[in-house]
């Protein structure tokens, strides 16, 4: 059979846990391709609300089993807690929850040296999650990094240490910073003997057997495309590759086996963090954005930056991606407003035109905007598309035309159940 993928077209946190946990149902095996405990991924199931970071959103249907990939990077620390947190749900996972060998881990001292670099940055700082992600990444392609294969080791903590006296050594190329070290690497090893009963795999063997048996795949990506680091908003982005080509390298799967790939977008837009954001919105309507929306980070609960939706840039990540149909999420939010932006065209050098710049980060970019009414009314209790006020449903076909690309489904609010098929 063929992997389908879901990833997300903006900067991320367009929804993409709760879409996977909902389609989940349809595949036999759900599978984190890129990415660590950057991500936050929040599902609401019976009304209730579990956030994950590295275990994969298949992870509540209790027959589908779930891989985290060869691409990911897991924190042994963030990995327990949300074991805790699945015990504490009751969510049977031991058999279910699949992790590759290849896997990098991400130690104590990689979130010591994101710190440090962070604050060493002042101004342009990324405003990363400091979880560690980019010193792991760096160890990865440097080829320094400690696997989770590594871990079962006789030897795995002369090399930890190795590793760690190399660290400690960059970090005293930066401005000191405080960091318990011994806290935190107390905190690890403790990790470490917790997670060694999980199922470690050789993935790309399993996923490749699976597909070969006739079995349905579906990728979960991280992050989003415009934080992809070779096509995002460069240097203020993530340190993996976010888009399908991620799928490949990060599950070991060949791009003859990808169907269809599911683009999820906000009715609008957010940025967490640092860099260009084209349609920000810094007034009142992108705080009634944020309010609305909850734009608060999962993974750090820092306010979102908030603008309206963007289609030169989901026709460029529609673009990087191959996406074959897109999910709108968050339409709910958009509820209260007279009226809704929409941003078709970048101003820039004397040019209008769809297409972004290379230098992203420092061309001003005057957006154009078309303006549409709102529909002033709550979705609440609608179970079918044609049931949508006309000015919403006019709103998603109109976004259709304008990505020339499908739309699925539609998003009415954060619960399991609230997804709407648009025919
Ligand atoms: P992810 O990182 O892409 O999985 O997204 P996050 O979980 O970080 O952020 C999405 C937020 O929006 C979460 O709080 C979700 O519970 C919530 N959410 C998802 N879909 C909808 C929706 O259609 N409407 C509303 N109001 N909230 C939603
Ligand atoms: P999910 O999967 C939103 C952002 C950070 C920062 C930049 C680099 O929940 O959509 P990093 O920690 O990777 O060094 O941070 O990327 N970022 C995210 N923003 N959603 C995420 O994941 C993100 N993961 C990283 O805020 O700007
Ligand atoms: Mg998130």
């Amino acid at each position: 059979m063929a992997v389908d993928v879901i990833l997300g077209l903006q900067w991320g946190d367009e929804g993409k846990g709760k879409i996977v946990d909902f389609l989940a149902e349809k595949y036999d095996l759900v599978c984190r391709f890129q990415g660590g405990p950057n991500a936050g991924h929040t599902l609401k199931i019976d009304g209730r609300k579990y956030v994950l970071h590295t275990i994969p959103s298949g992870i509540f249907r209790p027959e589908i089993t779930n891989v985290i990939g060869n691409g990911v990077v897991l924190d042994p620390f963030t990995m327990v807690k949300e074991l805790q947190s699945l015990d504490a749900a009751d969510v049977d996972y031991h058999s279910r929850l699949l992790v590759s060998k290849k896997a990098h881990l991400i130690i104590p001292t990689h979130r010591y040296l994101d710190a440090a670099s962070e604050s060493a940055k002042g101004h342009s700082k990324i405003g990363s999650t400091l979880k560690g992600i980019g010193p792991a990444y760096m160890d990865k392609t440097g080829r320094n990094g400690l696997r989770i294969g590594d871990m079962l080791a006789s030897d795995f903590e002369s090399r930890y240490k190795a590793i760690k006296t190399k660290h400690l050594g960059l970090v005293n190329l930066y401005p000191h910073i405080d960091f318990d070290l011994e806290g935190e690497e107390e905190r690890f090893f403790t990790s470490i003997e917790r997670i060694r009963n999980l199922r470690y795999i050789n993935s790309e063997y399993f996923i490749n057997n699976a597909l070969n048996d006739g079995k349905k795949i579906l990728a979960e990506g991280a992050q989003g495309s415009m934080l992809d680091i070779d096509f995002g908003t460069y240097p203020y982005v993530t340190s993996s590759n976010t888009i399908t080509a991620g799928v490949c390298s990060g599950l070991g799967v060949a791009p003859s086996k990808i169907r269809e790939v599911i683009g999820i977008a906000k009715a609008y837009c957010t940025r967490v963090g640092s860099g260009p954001f084209p349609t920000e919105l810094n007034d009142e309507t992108g705080e009634k954005l944020r309010v609305a929306g909850s734009e608060f980070g999962s993974t750090t609960g820092r306010p979102r930056r908030c603008g309206w939706i963007d289609i030169p840039q989901l026709l460029y990540t529609i673009m990087l991606n191959g996406v074959t149909q897109v999910i709108i999420t968050k339409l709910d939010v958009l509820d209260t407003f007279d009226h809704i932006d929409v941003c078709t065209a970048y101003g820039y050098d004397n040019l209008i035109t769809d297409e972004l710049p290379f230098d992203i980060v420092n061309i001003p970019i005057e957006p154009q905007y078309e303006n549409h009414a709102g529909w002033n009314q709550s979705l609440e209790g609608i179970v079918n598309f044609e049931n949508l006020p006309e000015k919403a449903q006019l709103y998603i076909h109109h976004l259709q035309k304008l990505l020339k690309t499908k739309i699925s489904m539609v998003s009415t609010g954060p619960e399991r159940e609230k997804l709407l098929a648009v025919n």
